[in-house]
């Protein structure tokens, strides 16, 4: 169910949970200051209470109060990526967010997204934690459709159109130097001009603390089974470009052009959920694109999609 900006305040400031679009995805939104909500959104997703969720904030001086000063490179980060799609994750004083929020971690990941809709709603609101709105394990949703499949009709959806970013934002942590540790709309590249370095990806590593907890878990994933690279024999479905021919392919599924990573990006969850939409069993991906910048980020959710990372 579509709701204005004034009924999603005004939920948001009841203690309700609300679908809110952002430039990368949809995000399954509660204020900040409504605990039941906050509980509420991991019970809807399925979410696991250990994997923390993003705080989302209209400027920088909504982020002061939970971490106090911040160095100057880490403003410099946030003075050239936000608003936009990318998460810091930065140490906080624990008293002022709610230990369900940061999974019991004494940081927080914050964030400032773009998109003119959420940024209003942020501004009325204050601060607003949202996860991506899909059940776990399934793809990200990209516009209001795609949230009522997973959440119901009578869900309410603030309608900001698609996501034109289409994956997650990049999330960076400090650790002697900045990592990423989720691969996102931002590729590690963006960061060259700012940081003096591209900042690693950082991979869970057997017996340690994951650094991102949601990284852990099965992820994007459609019910059809995916395949990494096309076969030699008859294909129920084909995931490739608008510019390659597939003819051993009885249907095709369109990511866009394999000369643009943005509007592959933008379309990918759409496309993993049209696989089970018309009920598709198999799917095969053409994995033949790049392996850097953005497409890195495709590539890192089609493995994960495929089951295969
Ligand atoms: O683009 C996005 O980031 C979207 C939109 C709605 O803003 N949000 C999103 O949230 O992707 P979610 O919950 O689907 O993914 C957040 C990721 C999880 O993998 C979580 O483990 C990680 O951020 N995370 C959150 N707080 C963290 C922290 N304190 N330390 C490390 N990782 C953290
Ligand atoms: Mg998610």
């Amino acid at each position: 169910m579509i709701v204005s900006l004034f009924q999603a305040e005004e939920l948001l400031k009841n203690g309700h949970v609300v679908a809110v679009p952002t430039e990368t995805v949809y995000g399954l939104a509660a204020s900040l200051q409504k605990p039941s909500a906050i509980a509420q959104i991991f019970s809807l997703k399925g979410r696991p209470s250990n994997n923390p969720l993003i705080i989302h904030v209209a400027n920088l001086d909504q982020i002061y109060p939970f971490t106090g000063s911040l160095d100057d490179l880490t403003v410099r980060l946030a003075q050239s990526f936000w608003p936009g799609p990318m998460t810091l994750v930065l140490p906080i004083d624990v008293e002022k967010v709610p230990d369900m929020v940061r999974a019991g971690l004494n940081t927080a990941a914050f964030r400032i997204p773009s998109h003119p809709v959420t940024k209003a709603l942020l501004e009325r609101v204050g601060p607003i934690v949202m996860p991506s709105a899909n059940i776990s394990g399934r793809p990200s949703a990209t516009n209001p459709l795609h949230v009522a499949t997973d959440f119901g009709d009578s869900f309410p959806v603030l309608d900001g159109g698609c996501s034109n970013k289409g994956v997650e934002s990049t999330i960076l942590v400090y650790s002697d130097v900045w990592k990423i540790i989720r691969l996102g709309a931002l590729p590690p590249e963006a960061f060259l001009e700012i940081l003096g370095y591209i900042p690693e990806i950082e991979k869970c590593k057997t017996g340690q603390a994951p650094l991102c907890p949601g990284q852990m878990y099965r992820h994007y994933a459609p019910k059809a089974k995916l395949y990494f690279g096309l076969t030699e024999g008859m294909m129920e479905a084909v995931i490739g470009f608008r510019d390659r021919d597939y003819a051993r392919a009885k249907k095709v599924f369109v990511l866009g052009s394999s000369q643009s990573p943005e509007t592959v990006a933008e379309n990918l969850y759409s496309v993993l959920r049209q696989l089970d939409e018309e009920g598709i069993c198999e799917a095969y991906v053409d994995s033949d694109f790049p392996r850097h910048g953005l497409w890195m980020t495709i590539y890192e959710r089609l493995c994960k999609a495929a089951l295969i990372l």
